[in-house]
């Protein structure tokens, strides 16, 4: 593969833009919150809604019907132009680099409130040509604009393309934020025979072995799994966020918890709220658990230079279990300095 050297890589890509972070700010993000900029009455609350919520994201793409499109980014420009958001992020999601309202979607919002964004989540990425080319565009437009900090991209990985070329994507630019699984066109981009907005399937299960004439258990597998693998492998690797994407069956909460709870055992941060309703689970399945933090300070506490080996409550201790201990704490210590009702909990 050919790439670029690495002096070359933190270079801005035009002259007056802002350099390129070395490191991704430190925020919070545990759900990424949408909102449909084009409905007025939703604009109006979302200064309340912003203090609930780790991120607010107003959303352009799929859900906008055509016909709202333009409205919807005028709503969106508004809303930053007239909202606190105080230390909540703020991010929109563009449409897709091959439709006709892109371009506007990214030279109206950097040039009306390019200071103000801090994240564009690029849907249907495929491959990192899609970033090169809007890392090179906003380059362009911060330099014009004197925007003075490097808004991020995060890309959704909703295409059989894109999750085949995931690790390129991730290392394509010192812009990256990080990536979010989207199962509802990931699901049509492989032609899988669902009709969901995530979550399993009862059908797609292991059967048990047979034995003799008794009845047989099936039990529902996960079919999230190596995606969300290989999508947590390729944004470690590379020092960028991933996230769980969207829950479409607001009735089923429990559903929804269990499938945000896999993806945080699994590495992702954060996962989207699409509902009001998704605000609370997320915040308790993205926040670590008090029991666990607890244990985690135990084994920190037992091992204060991170080697070495100790028993705990009959559980084998070592580097690798410090290091696990210390993601625990760490995220715990992030979640107590904007959640007090978490830190009462969590003893911190
Ligand atoms: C999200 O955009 C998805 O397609 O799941
Ligand atoms: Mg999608």
């Amino acid at each position: 593969m050919v790439s670029k050297s690495p002096r070359k890589f933190f270079e801005p890509l035009a002259v007056g833009a802002p350099s390129p972070y070395r490191e991704l700010p430190v925020r919070l993000e545990r759900m990424i919150h949408f909102v449909p900029p084009h409905v007025e009455k939703l604009r109006a609350r979302v200064g309340e809604l912003a203090k609930d919520v780790d991120v607010v994201l107003g959303n352009l793409e799929d859900a906008v019907a055509v016909d709202s499109k333009e409205a919807a980014r005028a709503g969106f420009i508004e809303m930053l132009k007239t909202t606190d958001f105080g230390t909540t992020g703020v991010w929109t999601r563009i449409n897709a680099l091959n439709s006709p309202w892109v371009l506007d979607d990214i030279t109206q919002i950097v040039g009306e409130v390019g200071d103000k964004l801090d994240v564009i989540m690029l849907p249907k990425v495929e491959g990192p040509w899609d970033i090169h080319y809007l890392d090179q565009l906003l380059a362009q437009l911060e330099a014009r604009h004197g925007v003075q900090k490097p808004i991020l991209i995060h890309a959704i990985l909703e295409t059989a393309e894109g999750v085949k070329n995931v690790d390129a994507i991730a290392l394509a630019s010192p812009r990256m934020h990080g990536m979010s699984l989207g199962p509802a066109d990931l699901a049509a981009s492989r032609a899988m025979k669902t009709t969901r907005v995530g979550g399993g399937h009862p059908d797609y299960k292991v059967l048990a072995d047979a034995q003799g004439d008794e009845p047989r258990t099936g039990y529902q597998q996960d079919l999230w799994h190596y995606t969300v693998a290989k999508m947590v492998d390729a944004c470690a690797s590379a020092g960028i966020k991933p996230f769980y994407g969207p829950f479409g069956d607001f009735a089923d909460p429990a559903a929804c918890e269990a499938q945000f709870r896999n993806a945080f055992l699994m590495g992702c941060v954060g996962a989207w709220t699409l509902h009001p309703s998704q605000i609370a689970i997320a915040k308790r399945v993205f926040s670590p658990h008090p029991a666990e933090v607890a244990f985690a300070l135990k084994i920190l506490e037992a091992m204060p230079n991170g080697t070495g080996a100790v028993m705990i409550e009959g559980k084998m201790q070592d580097d690798a279990t410090w290091k696990q201990a210390k993601v625990m704490v760490d995220l715990a210590r992030q979640v107590a300095a904007s959640d007090k009702d978490f830190a009462a909990k969590a003893g911190l």
